[in-house]
């Protein structure tokens, strides 16, 4: 299943991406309900939609990049 061992794998980059912006969604999205009503909401929001933008596109990424084997796990086949 592993090619090559290199340095850059786009695969290891989305998944890290990944597991950042999933740290980022729960404290950014506390921020939007902690400073409800005020303008730092709004700004917290707007971080909260950016990273939540990267964490959609980044998890398509990962499964798409993962789908042999997600499918193998569904299945149950080899
Ligand atoms: C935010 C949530 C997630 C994080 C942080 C995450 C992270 C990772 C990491 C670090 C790896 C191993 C590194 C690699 O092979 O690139 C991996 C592998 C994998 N992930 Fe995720 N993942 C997440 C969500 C998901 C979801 C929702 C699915 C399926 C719908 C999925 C399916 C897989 C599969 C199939 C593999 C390969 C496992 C293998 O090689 O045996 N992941 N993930
Ligand atoms: C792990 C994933 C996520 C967590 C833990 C999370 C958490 C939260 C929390 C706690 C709030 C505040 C709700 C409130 O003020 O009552 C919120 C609001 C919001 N989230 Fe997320 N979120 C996640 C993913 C996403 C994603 C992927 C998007 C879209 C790209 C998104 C868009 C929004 C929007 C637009 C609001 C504002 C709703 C409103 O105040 O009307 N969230 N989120």
């Amino acid at each position: 299943m592993e090619k090559k061992k290199t340095t850059f794998n786009k695969r290891r980059v989305v998944s890290f991406i990944l597991l950042a912006t999933l740290m980022m969604m729960p404290v950014s999205g506390v921020y939007v309900h902690v400073t409800h009503g005020t303008v730092a909401s709004h700004q917290w929001l707007h971080t909260h939609v950016l990273f939540g933008v990267l964490f959609v596109v980044a998890g398509i990424y990962h499964v798409v990049y993962h789908w042999k084997v997600l499918k193998q796990y569904l299945t149950g086949k080899k």
